[in-house]
């Protein structure tokens, strides 16, 4: 049977159709509210609003579930890797042997950037940071790769999809190489697509470099469990940019500009540096204090989520891998990692936030990991873009082959002035 909600507004009742979907809450059917019943729905925040159908992910905030494509992130991060969960995010199934030997090669044949763009880092300043230049060289793909700009040809969206998600590691490592003064690496194509990146990053000509591979599988799981999470902001911002037709170089700029934020994908960045300086585990009292503080625009960073109101899935298998990673590198001991440890001992017995539900994210945890790789705070979010990369592209592809995509314009609670006439400027 279908359901239906009324709503009366007045004298009016408006039949509302509800939709029931595979998994979570039910979902009222507004689009003919304003048509109907001459009024706008309100919803900053959109905490209460699906903005779009889709079939790619999944999450279960009191549960602490989280779903790429009906496979546990759980299950994804024990047994697969980041190439072939792109495969899965992209296509909605993981690929056979043939598939995912495909799949791999065009990736890593698409690892180099057109040689003109070298030239596009040196207009940036040496002391940019990465997000700076990535927001500006992804959105510069769309003046060098032509024949793929097309959305409406199937073949160009593909083509665009696998450039960037192969040329986007190389971007940032250029990235990080041209802040340090080095020269950039080409990409190894015999590595995997997180030894390459590591590579990129820290080889030197002077000297050879062997990819750890403990670090390179950290690497890989940081990628995997970043690399979709449903509507959030940096990817509403993918939509809603590309449901104007822009191209999706231009759109995955966007929504590397959104992902900066440190209420979002800045957070990582933002974690670590307030973890320095904390410093010591004494002094973390008075920055529970300031968190606790209505006046003081404070807040732990790595703490809390919008959807995840038990835990994060993801932080839990990204401790795991911290414990991994510190291990190898005989570091457990470091001071930052001791303010980390103890201040997630006292936030989840702290009856702030365990009444709030606020729990360590999967940022408190990555941080530590990229910071004992030796990556400085400034490439956390750049590495969180690259991994994000391919949930981007799947929802961008998704959206435009949605028969009931429009271009996302929302509607206002409009609180300015009347109609009012204009004033001379000799007379105001
Ligand atoms: N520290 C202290 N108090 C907090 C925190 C925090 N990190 N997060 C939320 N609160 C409080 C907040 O003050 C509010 O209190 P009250 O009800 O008394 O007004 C309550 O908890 C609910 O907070 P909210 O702002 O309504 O929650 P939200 O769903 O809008 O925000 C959030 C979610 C992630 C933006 C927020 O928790 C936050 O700013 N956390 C720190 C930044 C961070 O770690 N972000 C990374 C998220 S995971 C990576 C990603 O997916 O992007």
């Amino acid at each position: 049977m279908t359901k239906s909600a009324k709503l009366t507004i007045g004298e009016k009742v408006i039949d509302l159709p509800i939709h029931s979907p595979t998994l979570g809450p039910d979902v009222l059917d507004i689009r003919k509210l304003y048509a109907e019943a001459d009024v706008f729905t309100y919803d900053p925040g959109f905490t209460s609003t699906a903005a779009c159908e889709s079939t790619i992910t999944y999450i279960d905030g009191d549960k602490g579930e989280l779903l790429y494509r009906g496979y546990p992130i759980e299950q994804l991060a024990e047994r697969s890797h980041y190439l072939e969960v792109c495969y899965l995010l992209l296509y909605g199934e993981l690929p056979n042997a043939a598939q995912a030997a495909d799949f791999e090669y065009r990736i890593t044949r698409h690892t180099m950037l057109h040689e003109q763009i070298h030239y596009f880092f040196r207009g940036f300043r040496r002391d940019s940071h990465p997000m700076a230049t990535m927001v500006g060289v992804v959105g510069a793909m769309s003046a060098f790769y032509h024949d793929s700009l097309d959305i409406n040809d199937p073949w160009q969206r593909e083509v665009a999809a696998i450039r960037m998600i192969a040329k986007l590691p190389t971007i940032a490592a250029m990235a990080y190489k041209y802040s340090i003064g080095q020269p950039f690496n080409y990409p190894q194509n015999h590595l995997d697509y997180a030894g390459n990146f590591l590579h990129m990053c820290f080889a030197v000509p002077a000297e050879s470099y062997t990819v750890n591979p403990v670090l390179a599988k950290a690497m890989d799981r940081i990628m995997m469990l970043h690399a979709d999470h449903e509507q959030n902001a940096s990817t509403s911002t993918v939509r809603l940019a590309g449901s104007s037709g822009a191209n999706p170089f231009a759109c995955i700029a966007a929504g590397i500009a959104c992902l900066w934020g440190p209420a979002h994908g800045g957070a990582n960045q933002a974690c670590l540096e307030m973890l320095r300086e904390i410093g010591t585990v004494d002094r973390i009292p008075e920055y529970i204090r300031r968190a606790k503080d209505k006046d003081d625009p404070f807040r732990l960073m790595g703490f809390g989520h919008r959807v995840y109101k038990n835990f994060d899935p993801r932080a839990k298998v990204m401790k795991e891998s911290a414990d991994e990673v510190l291990g190898l590198l005989g570091i457990e001991n470091n001071p930052t990692l001791q303010v980390a440890k103890e201040l997630e001992r006292i936030a989840l017995e702290d009856e702030y936030f365990v009444s709030k539900k606020l729990y360590p994210n999967v940022d408190f945890y990555s941080g530590i990991i990229l910071d004992a790789m030796g990556f400085p705070t400034s490439m956390f979010t750049p590495i969180f873009a690259i991994s994000r990369t391919v949930g981007w592209i799947s929802q961008w592809k998704e959206m435009i082959g949605d028969p009931t995509q429009k271009i996302g314009r929302p509607r206002q609670l409009y609180k300015g002035e009347k109609t009012r006439d204009y004033v001379d400027l000799r007379h105001r």
